[in-house]
């Protein structure tokens, strides 16, 4: 029989290893809501169009990677390969803009880019993200960077940097990338076939390519930053001037353009130096609101990969140290057995057990395998003197305990603090 396994670039993340995604998890939201960031859910399929329209047209995201399908009905859409458009389309028609001045919103959830699979990259992945609207002031930059930088730091990461740049407001942007265009028209001929077409459809995406002529040739391209407005250079010496106050590790990095047209002014890739990946991304958006169709609201934004995280955290697993396990031998404990459970879980004591039949011996090799602390055994003997026996597996010591002595016993052989 054919069995089925999972498609490319999708992985399963297994119990085991789910305790340290929760870990990862948990620190994200807890920093992002100290900070007042609050949680919104977005659709995982949306119209293929606000993707088109928000993150642009002629980027590889929507030309090569995009998860698309017509619905029953015909209708165009597409798995979300991220999340700002979504949050921007959700402000928008949920009018929030008329409710608050500035939104703080965080979310959390898979996206799918239909990329060629590596180390690190996937076409499910999971993207942990905060964007702010209704700010253009550099200091709500400087805060979702001080947020990242913070929780990466609650995380025990500390060798990362950030590389920064500024794509100027459409003004100076509009400036750069003619005369971009016009320099690289110039050495055309020198350039890959993909950057030949990126010349015509977009010339800040030659930045991206990976060709090694191509890079060098950039090197003599004049920088972006003296093409900024005067508004544009000073929202970047603030930021950059915060940052080195608040010693965040950063490099000025001008070829930085991210894969995403959406970006204005302010951008950044936090790279992990021991992997040499991006393990997250951001910038400012200022006009993306305006061009969906709201009013004009600038915004800023980040999102982590929490796949490329979680190999740079430590973790233990004490999940099975913490839970007891119940053998119940014979068919009267195992009867009698909710009793105890109930007496664990009003305690928020952690159990597991298995109502198979199986000697004691195999059971015990079960739980040593298991590395639980603590079992409790549970047998006809017992049954009929109104005992359990507690055991401490890393001991190899036991004890009788007296069924209505059961709960003080744990509490204080366990050290549980009864909240
Ligand atoms: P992005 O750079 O495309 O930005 O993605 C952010 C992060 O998601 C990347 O730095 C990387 O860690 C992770 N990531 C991206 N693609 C993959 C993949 N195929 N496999 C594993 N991890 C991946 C955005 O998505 C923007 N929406 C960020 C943003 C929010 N800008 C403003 N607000």
């Amino acid at each position: 029989m054919e069995i089925f396994t999972k498609l490319r670039g999708m992985r399963d993340i297994l119990p085991g290893e789910v305790g340290k995604w929760q870990k990862i998890e948990k620190i994200f939201i807890e920093m992002s809501e100290l900070f007042g960031y609050r949680e919104i859910r977005i659709p995982i399929l949306e119209s293929k169009d606000l993707f088109v329209r928000g993150i642009g047209s002629s980027t590889d995201i929507v030309m090569k990677e995009m998860y698309e399908f017509k619905d029953k009905k015909g209708r165009e859409v597409a798995l979300r390969p991220e999340g700002t458009a979504s949050i921007v389309r959700a402000y928008i028609e949920n009018q929030i803009y008329n409710k608050e001045k500035i939104s703080r919103f965080y979310y959390y959830g898979p996206m799918f880019r239909y990329d060629r699979p590596q180390k690190g990259r996937y076409r499910q992945f999971y993207q942990f993200g905060v964007e702010v609207l209704g700010g253009k002031s550099p200091y709500f930059d400087s805060e979702i960077i001080f947020l990242l930088n913070e929780t990466l730091k609650k995380l025990e990461i500390f060798d990362i940097t950030f590389l920064i740049n500024s794509l100027g407001c459409k003004n100076c942007k509009v400036l750069y990338v003619s005369n971009l265009k016009n320099q690289l028209i110039k050495v055309s001929d020198y350039l890959c076939n993909d950057c030949k077409v990126r010349v015509e459809k977009n010339p800040l995406r030659v930045f991206d390519c990976k060709n090694e002529n191509c890079k060098s040739l950039l090197k003599n391209i004049p920088s972006i930053m003296n093409y900024l407005c005067k508004n544009c250079k000073v929202h970047f010496d603030i930021l950059v001037n915060f940052l080195d106050k608040n010693t965040i590790n950063y490099k000025v990095d001008n070829c930085l353009v991210r894969g995403l047209d959406y970006y204005t002014k302010t951008v950044f890739e936090v790279i992990s130096e021991r992997e040499n990946i991006a393990i997250a991304g951001g910038g400012r958006y200022d006009d993306l609101v305006n061009d969906m169709g709201g009013p004009y609201i600038p915004a800023v934004g980040f999102a982590v990969g929490i796949d490329r995280v979680v190999p740079l955290v430590e973790y233990k697993d004490k999940e099975k140290e913490r839970t007891i396990y119940l053998i119940f031998l014979g068919e009267k404990a195992k009867a009698k057995g909710i009793e105890i459970i109930k007496k664990l879980i009003n305690m928020k004591i952690n159990f597991e057990t298995d109502y198979e039949d199986r000697k004691l011996s195999e059971y015990l090799r079960i739980v040593d395998k298991n590395k639980n602390k603590w079992c409790i055994i549970l047998g006809e003997n017992e049954i009929e003197k109104g005992v359990i026996i507690l055991r401490n597996m890393e001991k190899g010591i036991q004890e009788e305990v007296k069924e209505d002595e059961i709960v003080e016993k744990i509490k204080e052989k366990l050290n549980v603090k009864i909240s």
